[in-house]
């Protein structure tokens, strides 16, 4: 039976489209406050009203945020935590790291990052860091990081690790996805001391029919996605296996981070590394200026 999340208040990046939207659609269905987050005005807009004609009690709400640019997090944070002060006690039960992009070009932001490691990797793990006070508010919460299954076809590049010496836009994805599993174990390990009722996932959704090869890259690469997505599951159906992971119902192993549609699997071997999760989580904080964060 489909889990009833009225009252929960659920963050979701990413959610103008393919996997997030579909993901917060489903959640406003099942009652769940969404705070969309989008990178476009209109989307954003678009998105709300779909939203709330699907459940009006559910008071969807969207903010709109670059993810690529970290003052961008920072100033999306401070709205979060705005609109949740303005609707009652400050607590946030669910966030969802799940916007993501593929750029094939080398694309540097206007503050120095290669945009695929901003947005898919330093993004999820700043507005974590940003949202954990609400999140720990919570009486139990829980953050998916939306990861890949091809995060197995590569280790992380330590000496350049943005390639930005040598780029290759799908070995640059790739190093974001594994990322993102590293700084999932990582983050469990230290909640686990601090606060063990908050819980983290990374999340592989499978192959899923959505534009995000289409988006900015050139005409051949469009054509070979178009090709993969028409293989890929619906988003509604890769959503389930990211809101199974938002269900209290669900007990978290202290020892399984990585999900595929729900289920509990074994990441690759660099993704394991424990003093790779470490290593990282030390670079990440330099990156984002987070060395005084409340998990360091
Ligand atoms: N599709 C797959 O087969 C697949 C497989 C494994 C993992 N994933 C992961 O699933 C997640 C969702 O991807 P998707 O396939 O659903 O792609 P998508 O349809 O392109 O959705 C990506 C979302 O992220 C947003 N976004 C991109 N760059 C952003 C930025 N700089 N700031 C704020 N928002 C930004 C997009 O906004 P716009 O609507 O404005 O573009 C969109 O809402 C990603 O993390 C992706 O890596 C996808």
């Amino acid at each position: 039976m489909a889990t009833n999340l009225t009252g929960k208040t659920i963050v979701i990046t990413g959610a103008t489209s393919g996997i997030g939207l579909a993901t917060a659609e489903e959640l406003t269905r099942r009652g769940a406050h969404v705070i969309g987050v989008g990178r476009s005005v209109g989307r954003c807009r678009a998105a709300e009203e779909r939203l709330a004609a699907l459940n009006p009690a559910a008071r969807p709400a969207f903010c709109t945020a670059d993810l690529a640019l970290q003052s961008e997090v920072r100033r999306l944070a401070g709205e979060i935590r705005g609109l949740l002060a303005a609707r009652g006690p400050a607590a946030l039960d669910g966030l969802v790291n799940n916007a993501g992009t593929f750029t094939y070009w080398l694309a540097l932001t206007t503050e120095g990052f290669e945009t695929q490691w901003a947005v898919n990797y330093l993004a999820p793990f700043l507005l974590t860091h940003e949202l954990l006070p609400l999140l720990a508010a919570a009486p139990t919460a829980r953050i998916v990081t939306v990861s890949s299954e091809s995060h197995a076809h590569t280790s992380l590049r330590w000496a350049d690790i943005q390639l930005r010496r040598r780029y290759n836009g799908l070995l640059a994805y790739q190093q974001t996805k594994l990322a993102d599993i590293l700084f999932t174990a990582e983050l469990n390990r230290r909640l686990r001391g601090q606060a063990p009722h908050v819980h983290a996932f990374a999340a592989d959704p499978g192959l899923v029919d959505t534009p995000i090869g289409q988006k900015g890259t050139p005409e051949l690469v469009q054509w070979v996605w178009q090709r993969r997505r028409d293989a890929g599951i619906p988003p509604a159906k890769a959503a389930q296996g990211i809101i199974a992971l938002l269900d209290e119902g669900l007990a978290p192993r202290p020892d399984t981070v990585y999900w595929r549609h729900g289920q509990p699997r074994q990441p690759s071997r660099q993704a394991q590394d424990a003093a790779a999760a470490q290593r990282l989580w030390a670079l990440s904080e330099q990156m984002c200026g987070t060395n005084n964060g409340s998990l360091s």
